[in-house]
């Protein structure tokens, strides 16, 4: 069992996009099991204070911080804050994302970079400085990384979003195999968990019956893939996918 923290007397989670739907839940999930959370909001600033009041009465040491992911030295800043807080990271999620439509042969290079600097140029870099402090302790921490089973999916109209999620699998692998054996790094790959009317076109009960376990997803599927992966002690370098077994086909 990990010692807790000296200025806090809890285990810490730094996370990314915890501004987001799923993001949201999985930042209170964690609050839930004790971690004192220091996350990051981009536009949502609303939402971000909300969400702080709502982790800081399970958690009141927890704290939140404006950073865009796309841009390293933002991150970088981001952890110094985190630094003059907290003496410890047991868990770090980078769950911040960007997600739209780029139909093949109209994509252009700002899109491309908006989507790419986000999704994987933002995971690395987080995943870069988590580590470094990580790399440091002497007990085992955590990092999860979100990914999309769309990583292993076809889809012509979001080149990009793919691509960036594929990127996110790959880093997955390289930094389990490096920062072994005291950090576990793992990914969850969620299926369709929140609709998108950019993408999802057809209704919820189509969709819902084209999917193995006849549902869509919902965030509470995430949590508790959360919950088992931050509780688990043998797995690294894995990508769960939780999608109701679409991929089965
Ligand atoms: N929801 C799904 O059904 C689904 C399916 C497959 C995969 N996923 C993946 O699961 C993860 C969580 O999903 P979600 O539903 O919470 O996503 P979401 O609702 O789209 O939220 C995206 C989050 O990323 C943040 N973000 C976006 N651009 C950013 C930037 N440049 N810098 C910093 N933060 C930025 C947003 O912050 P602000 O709002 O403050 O700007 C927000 O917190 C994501 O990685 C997503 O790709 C989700």
């Amino acid at each position: 069992m990990n010692p807790p923290s000296a200025t806090t007397g809890r285990k810490v989670c730094f996370m990314t996009g915890a501004s987001g739907r799923l993001g949201s839940e999985m930042a209170l999930a964690v609050a839930g099991k004790g971690y004192t959370v220091f996350f990051t909001w981009h536009n949502s600033h609303e939402h971000a204070r909300e969400m702080l009041e709502k982790i800081q009465w399970i958690s009141p040491e927890s704290r939140m911080v404006r950073c865009n992911v796309s841009r390293p030295k933002e991150i970088q800043a981001a952890f110094q804050e985190f630094r003059k807080h907290f003496d410890r990271l047991d868990l770090l999620i980078a769950s911040a994302s960007n997600f739209y439509r780029t139909p093949l042969g109209e994509v252009t290079e700002e899109e491309w970079d908006s989507l790419v600097d986000t999704n994987l140029k933002g995971t690395f870099f987080t995943m870069q400085e988590g580590a470094a402090i990580m790399r440091l302790q002497p007990f085992v921490s955590r990092i999860i990384t979100m990914a999309d089973i769309s990583a292993d999916l076809v889809w012509e109209n979001f080149a990009p979003y793919t691509v960036s999620k594929s990127g996110v699998v790959h880093l997955t692998k390289i930094f389990a195999k490096s920062c072994a054996p005291t950090i576990l790094v793992n990914s969850i790959a969620p299926g369709t968990i929140t609709l998108n009317p950019e993408k999802d076109m057809d209704s919820p009960d189509t969709m819902a019956s084209s999917i193995p376990l006849k549902r869509i997803g919902e965030a509470l599927d995430i949590v508790k893939t959360l919950h088992f992966l931050i509780e688990s002690d043998y797995i690294t370098g894995q990508v769960i996918r939780v999608d109701g077994g679409r991929m089965l086909q």
